[in-house]
């Protein structure tokens, strides 16, 4: 006995320390559309969250914001905020690109400005984000352990507008043309689903990309949702700390019971006899998914021994 729980420590501490948070570039729900908005809020974020939750309100849409990045900052602006505010209260989902747009290769720092983008987000909307996308798409291993440790989703892409590259395109107008080209050949293709980066802090993504892509693409028609990162990934109760959702009476009641169901779920999984094994040992995790895998391995080795 004594030697199992040994190899059920070693694998699983093993297997702890190589946890990390995997890049997420898909949606993994067919026929979604997740459009993401990174940058903002700035100046055009207000006309946007007008545009969605004010003439079409089906369409979800997440924002990747920060606080302190293009001037004025918006952490500054209480107009940019009210935007935010409209926006999370709406069913729009609010993430987190960083405090300052940028990831400090010091742990502490690192963990600083995600607190602070938190705490931001939370002073302007009352729901502290689960989901964070790196600056550029930038996290390197360290960074995604941390992540992982902290319990945030990495969200990437698997379409790129380019919006922000006016000086590949020479022109605002040849901008919006490229970026419009772009997904008519994605969309072509007619895939399972798109996780599109945008970025709401260039004026024409607000006023022709975004709505090229509602209006005019023929997903919808199509049969394709356009809804949040959360949503795409059957997580729409994932997106905030607390659970809860917005602007969709219905979800938000089922969603706090299926909290609770959830939360059951999870003490079930943690009392097993394996996870007491290991909590005689150095490694406490309360990480659903981290403890399944010991499981599964402790188990594994078990039958080899
Ligand atoms: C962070 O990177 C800089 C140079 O890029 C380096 O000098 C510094 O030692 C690094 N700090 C840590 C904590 O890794
Ligand atoms: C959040 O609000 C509190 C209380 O008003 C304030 O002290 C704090 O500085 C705010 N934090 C951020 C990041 O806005
Ligand atoms: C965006 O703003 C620029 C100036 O900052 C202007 O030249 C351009 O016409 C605007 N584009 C749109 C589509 O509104
Ligand atoms: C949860 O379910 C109970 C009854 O099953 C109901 O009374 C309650 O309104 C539901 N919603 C929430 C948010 O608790
Ligand atoms: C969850 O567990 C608590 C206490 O263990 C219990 O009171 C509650 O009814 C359970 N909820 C559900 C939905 O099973
Ligand atoms: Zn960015």
């Amino acid at each position: 006995m004594k030697c199992l729980n040994f190899a059920y420590l070693v694998l699983a501490s093993a297997l702890t320390s190589v946890v990390k948070s995997e890049f997420i570039y898909s949606c993994t729900e067919s026929k979604t559309i997740a459009m993401t908005f990174d940058d903002g809020p700035h100046k055009y974020t207000k006309d946007l969250v007008d545009y969605f939750v004010d003439k079409h309100p089906d369409v979800k849409v997440t924002f990747f914001h920060v606080g302190r990045f293009h001037y004025p900052f918006a952490i500054d602006v209480p107009e940019y905020q009210e935007a935010m505010k409209k926006a999370h209260d709406n069913g729009l989902q609010i993430a987190s690109h960083t405090f300052e747009h940028k990831i400090s290769n010091d742990t502490e720092e690192f963990k600083e400005s995600l607190d602070t983008m938190d705490e931001f987000i939370a002073n302007v909307t009352g729901d502290k984000p689960r989901y964070f996308r790196a600056p550029k798409g930038h996290c390197d291993e360290k960074c995604q352990k941390s992540l992982d440790e902290w319990d945030y989703r990495l969200i990437q892409w698997d379409s790129d507008t380019n919006d922000w590259n006016l000086e590949k395109s020479g022109s605002v107008e040849q901008r919006i043309e490229d970026s419009i080209e772009f997904l008519k050949e994605v969309f072509a293709e007619e895939k399972d689903s798109y996780l599109i980066l945008m970025h709401d802090s260039q004026n024409y993504t607000v006023s022709d990309i975004a709505p090229w892509i509602v209006e005019k693409s023929g997903m919808k028609e199509k049969g394709y949702r356009f809804v949040t990162v959360a949503e795409c990934l059957g997580d729409k109760q994932g997106m905030y700390r607390s659970g809860k959702t917005y602007g969709d009476a219905v979800s938000s009641v089922i969603s706090g019971n299926d909290t609770v169901i959830e939360s059951n779920r999870t003490v079930e999984i943690s009392t097993g006899d394996v996870q007491q094994n290991l909590e005689s040992g150095a490694i406490i995790s309360s990480k659903p998914m981290t403890i399944l895998f010991s499981v599964c391995f402790g188990l594994l080795a078990a039958l080899l021994l």
